[in-house]
Order: structure tokens, then C-alpha cells, then sequence
């Protein structure tokens, strides 16, 4: 049997003092696709922080990546992190450096230093999203697809095992939406695991896919002619 690469067992998920998910049992296997739904405010960005280990898991077992939930220390985070890539709704690319110095600042901050290295990795990423073209303009000078799409390479740079989508497409037009989701399945087809979170359910009925839903405090899977 081979391992899940995430793990959650009676887990909930508080924000300061309130159980905003609870009783969490899931299990997520190497190179699945599953969607996170659910309204505002039900849950999905926390669900998520707790994997990136933006919030402690305070109650219950998880295992992501190898890592130990419960038992994760500030240290260890940095060290998870390389092995997940996030991509959130608003891109944050950083605004006053070029497509290319966006994915050089995060390979310097993760420990690659060799030059050549670097540039090759940079064009390999840029290469998988289609943006090879772009690596000398600045954020402002490219549309919002592709912004997303350069965050899409910047999380594929230390090669992670899953993809972390926090509504990646929650600011795009609907033909956007739907390249950048062709996109998240293309590096799914090609064995990363993504867990994503949306609530734009005609982009889930055109790329169906396993469908977890936050509601009332709990988490559960539906099927999807009832989302
Ligand atoms: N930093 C925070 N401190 C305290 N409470 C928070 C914090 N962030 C979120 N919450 C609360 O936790 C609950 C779940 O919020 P969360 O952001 O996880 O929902 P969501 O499903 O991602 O919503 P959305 O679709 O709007 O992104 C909400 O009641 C929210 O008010
Ligand atoms: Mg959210």
C-alpha cells in the first residue's frame, strides 16, 4: 500500500479560540486532484493554513509530507514549505522586481546559490506554464492569468509534491479560470498532487475531480451532482 502524502485523523482546526472544522478524517493519496468547496467563511483557508503550517494543529493527528502536524516546530517550517508549493488568489508576486528576480528571490531564500543552476530552473518553470517569454517584465505589465501563471511556476521551483491552491482562480475572468485550471491538471497528469480550494462550482462540473465541502463546522465528501 503506498502512503498517503497527507493524513488527517479527528483533527479540528480552531482560529484563536473557535472550532471552525472539526472531527477532520481524511486521506489524501499521491498524485489525487481534490477540491476544497464550501461558502465563505466555512473553513477552506484554514484547512489549508493548518497543512502550510500558517496555523498550529492544536487537536487531532496529521501527517503531510512527512511532516508530523501536531508536533511541528516554528524550525521545521520552512523545511515543509520547500516540499509544498502554494498559490494563493491574489498571486503575490512581489511588485518592484521582474518576472525572473520573483523566482531567483525565492530559489536564493530556499538555499540554491550556483547562477547557472538557477537560470536553468527559472526557464524550466516559466517553460511548464507557458511564460518563457516573460521573464524580464515587471508583474504590472502582464495580466492577471498571467500573474497566476508565474505563481503557478514560482510554487513548481523546489520540484514539491503537492500543490497548495488557495482559489487560484477567484480573481480571473472565466476563460482565464478555465487556462489556469488546464494548467493545474497538466502538472497533476504529470504526478503532483493539488488540493484546491474554490467555490466556483462551474469550473469543478467542467474539470471534475474528488469534492470535499466545509459545512456547518464539519468536513465531508459530496458527489458532484449535488455541489
Ligand atoms: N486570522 C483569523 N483570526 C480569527 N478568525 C479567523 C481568522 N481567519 C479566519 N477566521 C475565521 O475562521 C472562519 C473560517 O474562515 P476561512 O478564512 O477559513 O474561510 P474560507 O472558507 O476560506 O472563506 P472564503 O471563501 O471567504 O475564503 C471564519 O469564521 C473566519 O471569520
Ligand atoms: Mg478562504
Amino acid at each position: 500500500m503506498p502512503q498517503p502524502v497527507l493524513s488527517l485523523k479527528n483533527v479540528t482546526v480552531y482560529q484563536e479560540n473557535n472550532a471552525v472544522l472539526t472531527d477532520i478524517n481524511l486521506e489524501v493519496n499521491h498524485g489525487e486532484f481534490l477540491y476544497i468547496i464550501g461558502k465563505t467563511g466555512s473553513g477552506k483557508s484554514s484547512l489549508m493554513k493548518t497543512l502550510y503550517g500558517d496555523l498550529k494543529l492544536r487537536e487531532g493527528d496529521g501527517e503531510f509530507v512527512d511532516y508530523n502536524l501536531a508536533k511541528l516546530r516554528e524550525r521545521d517550517i520552512p523545511y515543509l514549505r520547500r516540499k509544498i508549493g502554494i498559490v494563493f488568489q491574489d498571486f503575490k508576486l512581489l511588485p518592484d522586481r521582474s518576472v525572473y528576480e520573483n523566482l531567483s528571490f525565492v530559489l536564493k531564500a530556499t538555499g540554491w546559490n550556483e547562477k547557472r543552476e538557477m537560470d536553468s530552473k527559472i526557464n524550466e518553470v516559466l517553460d511548464k506554464v507557458g511564460m518563457k517569454s516573460a521573464a524580464n517584465k515587471m508583474p504590472h505589465q502582464i495580466s492577471g492569468g498571467e500573474q497566476q501563471r508565474i505563481a503557478v511556476a514560482r510554487a513548481l521551483l523546489n520540484d514539491p509534491e503537492v500543490i497548495l491552491a488557495d482559489e487560484p482562480t477567484g480573481n480571473l475572468d472565466p476563460q482565464t479560470s478555465v487556462e489556469v485550471m488546464q494548467l493545474l491538471r497538466e502538472i497533476n497528469q504529470n504526478g503532483k498532487t493539488i488540493i484546491m480550494a474554490t467555490h466556483d462550482y462551474a469550473l469543478i462540473m467542467k474539470f471534475p475531480a474528488k469534492t470535499l465541502k466545509c459545512d456547518s463546522g464539519t468536513l465531508f465528501e459530496v458527489v458532484q451532482r449535488t455541489v
